[in-house]
């Protein structure tokens, strides 16, 4: 079985707080270790940006689990590929708040000063959590 890497976007249902954020990331913590998965969260109040990375069949069983999540909607594939080695193997789930989101890093990796992932390549996507991620406890 080798390492597969999938990043979608999707935007939330209703306003979501920091401890709707708590539960997602403690659900992450646990099911993700078990799964060997690791990622990054991406959480802006609006768009939620997720990159998993692991085994095939764990990463597809997990991301069924999150499509079938009523919390948010409009899930976008942005990227799935097959990986030589993972970009993010010291977070369970590694998350990145609005804080992190700042203009400088929007105009960066995309068209605008805001953050909208709708309308990002997965490369973009991917290079912008990466470099987020150098700021991001390991979890
Ligand atoms: C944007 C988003 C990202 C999520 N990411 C994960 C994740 O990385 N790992 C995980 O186990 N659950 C994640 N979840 C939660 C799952 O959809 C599901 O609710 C949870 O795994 C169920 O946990 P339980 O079986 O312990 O109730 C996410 C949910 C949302 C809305």
């Amino acid at each position: 079985m080798f390492l597969v890497r999938l990043i979608y976007v999707s935007t939330v249902v209703q306003p979501f707080s920091e401890n709707d954020i708590q539960q997602i990331l403690t659900a992450a913590q646990t099911h993700n270790t078990r799964l060997n998965v690791t990622g990054m969260l991406c959480f802006n109040t609006e768009y939620f940006l997720q990159c998993l990375e692991g085994s095939r069949e764990s990463v597809n069983e997990l991301y069924k689990k999150i499509l079938k999540d009523p919390r948010h909607q409009n899930i976008y594939l942005l990227k799935y590929e097959e990986l030589h080695q993972r970009k993010f193997a010291n977070w369970a789930m590694g998350y990145v708040p609005k804080v992190k989101l700042t203009e400088a890093v929007n105009l960066k990796y995309s068209c605008c000063r805001e953050f909208t992932p709708m309308e990002m390549s997965g490369e973009s996507c991917l290079n912008m959590m990466l470099e987020l991620a150098e700021t991001v406890p390991t979890i």
